[in-house]
Formats: structure tokens, C-alpha cells, sequence
């Protein structure tokens, strides 16, 4: 249950009039209700997690699970996940939560502005002393700047707030909705070495053509800096996802037999989605010396399409 104290004193501190409120999502889980004249959008302060980003006019541009938990201790299943402080299981800790522990905690609001063009800008903090895990024991402070305008803004910026040096990966694990992920197909990633999740990690290059998704998909992207363009002609739409201070891009999708071994995902929901992550992980895991930071940056929007199915293009508000 949410603890109406706590809602009262996020909405008498940082609510912005016709542009952002507060209020119990499923299972009590706080969020934050962004409404700009751009787009709306959804940030939750369980996991700093963005369950949803809509253009004005456009569908939802980020696929949230059906299934998905909404529940303290467990994972939100679509939008965007925080991955931090480690991607995918912990190698030294199998019982350590996967993906690590940030998208697992709440966070707490540290600011909320509006720009001219009435664009709203969050931003949500994470330390040490509301989350941490004997698998990565370091002092350390989040913050991450949510932009909700034409497009939608994602700025992970981590502090090494201990003695030593500190060694993380992390993600903005974007999943992106698309129209059937049979269908799209993915530009940006032509030539780069990739690791091939489901294929015992090994290392393959990719051809030069767009990617087409065929399969189970779980693709580790190294030394990849570019702009991914997912081009989705029966949506009537391309995505765009730009990234900045990020060295590695995952793309995902679970296909058939994975989906139907998530608990928290439908077994028919795996075409709807694709995940295209921006990422430092792998070889491209980040060390930073006492006292510095970090800032990785994920810009996603969407670009109308000519020739889609024009039934895919139906407006919500
Ligand atoms: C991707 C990983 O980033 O996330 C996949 O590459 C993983 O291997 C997927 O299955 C989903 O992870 P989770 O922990 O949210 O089920």
C-alpha cells in the first residue's frame, strides 16, 4: 500500500500544474505522471524505471509487458530498465539479482523543472545507503535525468563516492514497441563485432546489411558508438536511438521458448517488443578513479514513416 504521507509530500514538493503529477500505480508503486505538450510519459520511483513515453498523436513508443510485475524486490518487465551495477547474472555470485541491484530499489526524487516549451525534466537519485549488495560492495551515487519532450531523454550519470577505483556496467535496457519484430529491421550496427548470447558468447561480426530478427535474439554489440535506426514500415514508423558515453549496445528479443519461460511476460507478447540497450558491459566495463563520474546518455524518438498501414498509425491520446 502506498503511504498517502509520502504521495502528499511528492506532489506538494514537486508537482508541476498540467505537467506533473504523483500517484499510486499498480500494487501501490508510486509514479510520476508527466504530461507535456509534446508527449506523456510514466516514470516509476521503483527502479527509476520509464514504463511509458507517447508522443503526442503517436502510440506508445516504449512496449510494457501485460505480465509484468509491479512489485518491491522484482523487476518491471518493458519500458526501461536501469541495469547497474553489473549486466546480466553476477559471474562471481549466482545468487546476486540479475542485471544488478538499481532497478530493484526506490529511488528518491531530487528535482522536477519545466523548460519554455513546456518539456519536463526529472531527476531521480540512488546511493549506497538505499541500495547495495555484497557482490559489488563500493560506495557510489546515481542520478538520472529523465527529458520528456519530442523526445525522450535518458542521462545515467554515475559518482564513485568511495576510496578506491570502482568497475560497473550498466544499461538503459530500451525496449522499444514495434508493430512485429519480424518486420522491422535495425541499421547502425553494420560491421561490428558482437558477442552471440545464444550462441555460448561467441564472437561473430555483422554483415553488412540491416539486421532482421529471425530468432531468438541476444546480441552483445562491442566497440559500437552509432545511432540505431529500428525501421518499422507496418508501424509507419522508425525509432531512433541515440547514445552518448556508451560503448556497447545489446539487442534482444526472447522469440518463442524464452518468452514462455518468463513468468512476468506473455508468451504471445514477444513480437510487440524489441530490446535495443545502450550499454557499457563486457570488455567495455567502466572504471572510475575516487571522486569521478560518469555519464552515459540514451535519446530515443520516433520519425513518421510513409507507406506504413495506415491502421497502424492510429492516433491515442
Ligand atoms: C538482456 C540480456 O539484456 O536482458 C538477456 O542480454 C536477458 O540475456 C534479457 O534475457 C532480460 O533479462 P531479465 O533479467 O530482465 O529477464
Amino acid at each position: 500500500m502506498t503511504d498517502p504521507g509520502v504521495l502528499k509530500q511528492l506532489q506538494d514538493r514537486y508537482e508541476i500544474p498540467g505537467g506533473l503529477r504523483f500517484e499510486a500505480g499498480p500494487k501501490g508503486l508510486i509514479r510520476a505522471v508527466v504530461a507535456t505538450p509534446q508527449a506523456g510519459a510514466q516514470v516509476y520511483l521503483h527502479g527509476a524505471h520509464v514504463t511509458h513515453y507517447q508522443p503526442r498523436g503517436e502510440r506508445p513508443v516504449l512496449f510494457m509487458s501485460a505480465h509484468s510485475w509491479f512489485e518491491p524486490g522484482k523487476p518491471i518487465r518493458g519500458g526501461v530498465p536501469i541495469v547497474f551495477p553489473w549486466f546480466g547474472p553476477r559471474a562471481s555470485d549466482p545468487s546476486a539479482p540479475a542485471h544488478g541491484f538499481a532497478r530493484l530499489a526506490e529511488w528518491h526524487m531530487e528535482s522536477a523543472t519545466q523548460a519554455a516549451d513546456g518539456s519536463v525534466t526529472l531527476v531521480l537519485g540512488l546511493d549506497a545507503a538505499k541500495a547495495t549488495n555484497p557482490a559489488w560492495p563500493h560506495a557510489y551515487e546515481l542520478r538520472y535525468r529523465v527529458g520528456v519532450g519530442g523526445t525522450l531523454g535518458l542521462f545515467l550519470e554515475v559518482r564513485n563516492t568511495s576510496d578506491g577505483a570502482i568497475t560497473f556496467e550498466e544499461a538503459l535496457h530500451t525496449y522499444l514497441a514495434v508493430s512485429d519484430v519480424r518486420r522491422v529491421s535495425i541499421a547502425g550496427l553494420a560491421g561490428a563485432d558482437y558477442l552471440d548470447k545464444t550462441d555460448g558468447m561467441r564472437r561473430k561480426t555483422q554483415g553488412p546489411d540491416p539486421i532482421r530478427i529471425t530468432g531468438e535474439t541476444d546480441r552483445v554489440y562491442l566497440n559500437t558508438q552509432t545511432t540505431c535506426v529500428v525501421d518499422d514500415p507496418a508501424g509507419g514508423r522508425r525509432l531512433v536511438v541515440n547514445k552518448q558515453g556508451s560503448d556497447v549496445t545489446v539487442v534482444w528479443d526472447p522469440w518463442v521458448a524464452k518468452a514462455q519461460a518468463m513468468p512476468d511476460f506473455g508468451d504471445d507478447e514477444w513480437p510487440q517488443m524489441l530490446c535495443i540497450e545502450t550499454c557499457n558491459a563486457a570488455d567495455h566495463a567502466v572504471t572510475l578513479p575516487p571522486g569521478h563520474r560518469h555519464e552515459m546518455r540514451a535519446t530515443i524518438r520516433s520519425e513518421p514513416r510513409y507507406g506504413g498501414d495506415p491502421r497502424c498509425r492510429a492516433h491515442v491520446s
